[in-house]
């Protein structure tokens, strides 16, 4: 990102949306980790100037990616992304994103790296270029604790479908596929999927980071009726019921 008019014009009313007020719902994960940066100092303005950034383009696509750095006198680069899930609308995307700024500005007020994750979107950034790298850092799980039936067919169905959502969403333009899967047999089930990736990743590297992602159903989600494994790079989910738009 570049310094121009329109970036200023980004920041200005992206801080004016901060202050008015409006009901931050709380994220399904968040993290903070890195060194503590100075309150007023260059790191900070290069942050807001990136939440700024990330706030305006993120809703055209679903997808952004920028870094900032206030001119050579200002040293203390700032990287992020923001994804939005690939059915969620424009306008929803941009919400969620204002919401995940707020809430991890409050929550780590100051801290180089953080993460927070929604239903909607998700949001990161760091003091260190992170871009088109799988990440391994921040991962998380979770799961509706019901049982399925039978657990070992239900189990490998489930992961039969986040296997070929995974090959979709790997060379998919939004990095994003959902669909689902009729469990034949007795259990007149379906189950319903979705897998997605950051768009800074490459084809490969996108479905390297899913497969390793539903090689951790089992120790998370064995045997129950939904589950997610959420990490920077890319997040799975899958239930018994829809939950993402057609
Ligand atoms: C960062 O700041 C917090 C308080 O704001 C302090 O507890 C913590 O020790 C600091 N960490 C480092 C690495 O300086
Ligand atoms: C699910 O199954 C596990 C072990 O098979 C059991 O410990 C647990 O109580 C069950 N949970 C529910 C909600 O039925």
């Amino acid at each position: 990102m570049s310094s121009s008019s329109s970036n200023v014009f980004y920041f200005l009313s992206f801080a004016l949306l901060l202050q008015t007020a409006f009901a931050v719902t709380n994220p399904l994960f968040h993290s903070c980790s890195g060194e503590n940066f100075t309150i007023h100092g260059s790191y900070e303005a290069n942050l807001n100037r990136l939440m700024g950034f990330l706030y305006h383009q993120t809703p055209y696509t679903g997808f952004g990616l920028g870094s900032t750095s206030l001119g050579a006198q200002y040293p203390d680069q700032a990287y992020g992304v923001a994804l939005c899930r690939g059915d969620v609308s424009s306008s929803d995307c941009k919400t969620c994103v204002a919401e995940a700024n707020s809430y991890i500005r409050q929550s780590c007020p100051d801290r180089k790296r953080a993460m927070v994750w929604y239903d909607n979107c998700g949001l990161k950034y760091s003091d260190e270029k992170f871009f088109g790298q799988i990440d391994n850092g921040y991962k998380f799980y979770m799961l509706n604790t019901q049982n399925v039936t039978n657990p070992t067919y239900f189990n490998q169905k489930a992961r039969e479908l986040l296997s070929q959502l995974a090959k979709e969403a790997s060379v998919a333009p939004k990095m994003y596929a959902a669909g689902q899967l009729e469990l034949g047999g007795s259990e007149k089930e379906v189950v319903y999927g979705m897998a997605q990736c950051t768009r800074d990743l490459s084809d490969g590297d996108c479905k390297t980071c899913l497969d390793r992602i539903i090689g951790d159903l089992p120790s998370c989600c064995d045997g129950k009726q939904g589950g997610r494994v959420v990490t920077g790079s890319c997040n799975i989910r899958y239930e018994i019921y829809p939950f993402v738009k057609a």
